[in-house]
């Protein structure tokens, strides 16, 4: 009798657990690290690796964010600590106390690293680009320090950091070809063959002398949806592999608005980059700072309230980007997906590209909840659930 009683109560107990597995979480409003809340590296594990841009000093242990990135993602890389601006700032000081925590974080989590980024017009120290003897730097000067800080930063996380961005952002926007930047007018067409892609031949060249074993990526944006800018990158990336230049992949970085760039047009983009493994069998491709902002770019509006409507857009845009791009990793074109940022409360894009303006580009609300476009992404199926969790 005592036992049928305590089988009882312990299939009273039981029952309600097991159908609530069955039935799905308890609500699609969830904490990011919930436990009821599906993991997206381990959603995408047959796919690619899914990944986040983080900063350091983000990762205290035990915090939401910190539970949050443990739990979805299998890729890091530094938004901002990585770039030779911070890195080397000065001839002779090179600063690597936010690296080091990071490829520490990194291997206690098991994930692999991107390292962003090697050369680039941005966020670079201007005495890289000055001359010992005043004035502009000679080009012998400027590929010295590139091969120094390259060997150096890569020399120091060697086989700790799986990829490098070793250049980001090399093609113009508005006219054609090459950005005009320090690197192409001091480096120039130095061998003479009537193009100056020279200082990204040195770089991957350098890159690979570093750590043969890295992967080594060309990265930028608008691939996905400027037909004039993806055909210049092509055209550079396929010059220089057919030169023999150690490219891996290319990095589409896919800071998308809502709706724009079409599927269509942004998978025709993945396919015309993979098939660069014509040249180099290994080569990939790979999405690197993805982010959907509500607005169009220079949208001057200052906020934009999520509506269920807007929600449900914004989930069925995401949706349909992985679905794409489980496609793209199905045929072998694709090996990974980065966001740029974890949660809206630290997206470059609150105050960027129009100041006072306040996005909300990710699939972690600001206080880390699941937006409906996290369970979208999870599986379409689920978005009207979401949707309507959220009244
Ligand atoms: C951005 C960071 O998110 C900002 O915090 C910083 O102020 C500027 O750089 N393309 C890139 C990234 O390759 O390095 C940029 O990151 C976003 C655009």
């Amino acid at each position: 009798m005592r036992i049928t009683v305590m089988l009882l109560a312990m299939l009273l107990f039981f029952l309600p657990l097991c159908a609530r597995a069955e039935e799905g979480p308890s609500s699609y409003h969830l904490p990011a690290y919930d436990d009821q809340v599906p993991s997206l590296r381990e959603a995408y594990a047959d796919f690619f690796k899914v990944g986040a841009a983080i900063n350091t000093f983000q990762l205290q242990e035990g915090s939401d964010f910190y539970k949050t990135v443990i739990k979805h993602y299998n890729v890091f890389v530094t938004e901002n600590e990585m770039k030779p601006q911070y890195i080397n700032p000065s001839k002779g000081t090179f600063s690597f106390d936010a690296p080091d925590r990071f490829v520490a974080f990194g291997e206690s989590v098991g994930a692999s690293l991107r390292g962003h980024t090697l050369v680039w017009h941005n966020q670079v120290p201007q005495w890289w680009f000055k001359g010992e003897n005043g004035g502009t730097a000679t080009s012998e000067e400027l590929l010295a320090r590139m091969e120094e800080y390259i060997s150096t930063v890569m020399g120091r996380y060697k086989g700790r950091i799986h990829t490098w961005d070793v250049v980001n952002e090399a093609i113009s926007d508005g006219s054609s070809g090459l950005r005009d930047s320090d690197w192409v007018r001091i480096i120039g067409d130095l061998d003479g063959d009537g193009n100056a892609y020279d200082f990204m031949e040195y770089a991957f060249r350098y890159a690979r002398e570093a750590d043969p074993d890295a992967q080594l990526i060309i990265n930028d944006y608008s691939l996905e949806s400027d037909s004039r800018k993806l055909n210049d990158f092509y055209t550079a990336v396929r010059t220089m592999l057919e030169k023999g230049v150690p490219i891996d992949g290319a990095g589409i970085q896919a800071h998308v608005s809502l709706g724009y760039p079409s599927i269509a047009t942004f998978e025709q983009a993945i396919e015309k980059l993979a098939s660069l493994k014509e040249l180099n069998p290994s080569f990939t491709v790979q999405i690197t700072e993805l982010d959907v902002s509500l607005f169009a770019w220079n949208d001057q509006s200052k906020t934009k309230e999520m509506t269920p409507e807007l929600q449900q857009k914004f989930a069925e845009y995401y949706a349909d980007l992985f679905t794409m791009f489980k496609r793209q990793a199905e045929k072998g074109n694709l090996d990974m997906v980065v966001t740029w940022g974890v949660f809206d409360g630290s997206s470059w894009l609150d105050g960027f590209p129009v100041s006072g303006r306040t996005n909300a580009p990710l699939l972690f609300d600001r206080s880390f909840m699941t937006k409906p476009a996290f369970w979208g992404v999870i599986d379409p199926a689920l978005i009207p659930e979401a949707i309507a969790a959220l009244e």
